[in-house]
């Protein structure tokens, strides 16, 4: 089996934070959300995989990614020229897949699970899909299935205005290759792609056996909920171990599943987990509260921040209580020391303020 992972798109709903990067690369809990699905697809025993790119973003991609050898496999790119849908993507990587069965992976859709399991189903049942869902609030903002009673996929519609459940389909797929003959059977959607949720309705036309799965864990699609923090807080809660590489004085305390990582100093602070922290950062006269990723090279002097995302190479000083913020790369954030009513600000499109 082979995998594709679907990294290309603008990222728009994620500005300002992906004017100047790819959204699959966003990190949560310090890591981009990218890798979470590469160790997915890894730890399910799949060494092939081909990574959809952008023509906009591509090269970032690639220089974050690298061949593959981090993870022991092989890495191919595949540029798809136009965002032409998720079911042009498989068309661009018909090359690369050949006649196997494959994974498909949203790279910005993150589980709280692996895929093992999925695939281990898929290569017993042998349907011609394997699709996951998972119950929503706000099923029309995605792909909808409506399911029997005793679990069979009646239909697929992308988008619908009348939802005929609140089952959305995870940015999670299994495909034989019987995928690529219903892909070359549809027509774009009003939005003017090639729709996988039409492709995968071809399928249950043409009187395939198109399986699903119920997720009963999380499922944060990243991309859309612009809800990053959600992210950060339940990956720290679920997933973060304590490793401590950097230096800590004597005036500090570490409480709780704290990481730091090498080159990062910790002087006259207080740590409350579950924290991550980068390498080569400074905290100092600083507490850091739960559910807090800090990246590398920032620096924290005299501030407290909690449940907050602070990326690489920031600065936050003198900031008496910062909570639930989201810090992009390369931010100062600091009090004026001078003149003490008035805000001096110089931020970018898209931003939030809240004084
Ligand atoms: C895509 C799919 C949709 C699926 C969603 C999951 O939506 O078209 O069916 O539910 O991913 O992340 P898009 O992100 O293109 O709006």
């Amino acid at each position: 089996m082979k995998a594709i992972i679907l990294s290309g798109g603008k990222g728009t709903r994620l500005r300002p934070l992906t004017y100047s990067g790819a959204k699959q690369l966003v990190p949560v809990a310090n890591k981009p959300i990218l890798f979470y699905c590469i160790d997915n697809i890894v730890q399910a025993g799949i060494n092939e995989v081909g990574i959809i790119i952008s023509p906009e973003t591509g090269q970032e991609i690639k220089d974050s990614v690298g061949d593959g050898s981090h993870w022991g496999i092989k890495i191919e790119y595949i540029i798809q020229d136009v965002p032409g849908g998720l079911a042009h993507a498989i068309k661009t990587a018909r090359g690369f897949l050949a006649d196997s069965s494959f994974v498909m992976y949203l790279g910005d859709n993150l589980i709280g699970s692996g895929i093992d399991t999925f695939v281990g189903k898929f290569n017993l049942d042998k349907p011609e899909a394997f699709i996951l869902l998972k119950e929503v609030e706000n099923p029309k903002q995605f792909g909808v299935a409506d399911v029997s009673e005793s679990g069979k996929v009646l239909r697929l519609i992308e988008k619908p205005e009348n939802p005929p459940s609140n089952l959305a389909l995870v940015g999670i797929y299994i495909f034989s290759p019987k995928i690529h003959e219903a892909i070359e059977r549809i027509k774009p959607s009003a939005r003017g792609e090639l729709e996988i949720t039409d492709a995968i309705q071809e399928l249950i036309t043409m009187n395939c056996n198109v399986e699903s799965f119920v997720l009963d864990m999380w499922w944060l699609d990243t991309g859309k909920k612009d809800d990053m923090l959600t992210a950060n807080a339940t990956v720290l809660d679920d997933w973060l171990q304590e490793k401590i590489e950097a230096e800590v004085d004597q005036d500090s305390k570490i409480l709780g599943r704290v990481s730091i990582g090498k080159g990062s100093f910790i002087r006259d602070s207080k740590i409350r987990g579950p924290v991550a922290i980068g390498e080569h950062t400074v905290i100092e006269k600083s507490f850091i509260g739960p559910y807090t990723s800090i990246g590398d090279n920032v620096k924290v002097i005299r501030s407290s921040v909690e449940h907050s995302v602070i990326m690489n190479g920031s600065e936050i000083s003198d900031i008496e209580r910062m909570d639930e913020s989201l810090i992009g790369r390369d931010v100062r954030v600091f009090k004026n020391m001078t003149s003490h009513k008035a805000l001096r600000l110089m931020i970018g499109d898209d931003s939030i303020v809240e004084i």
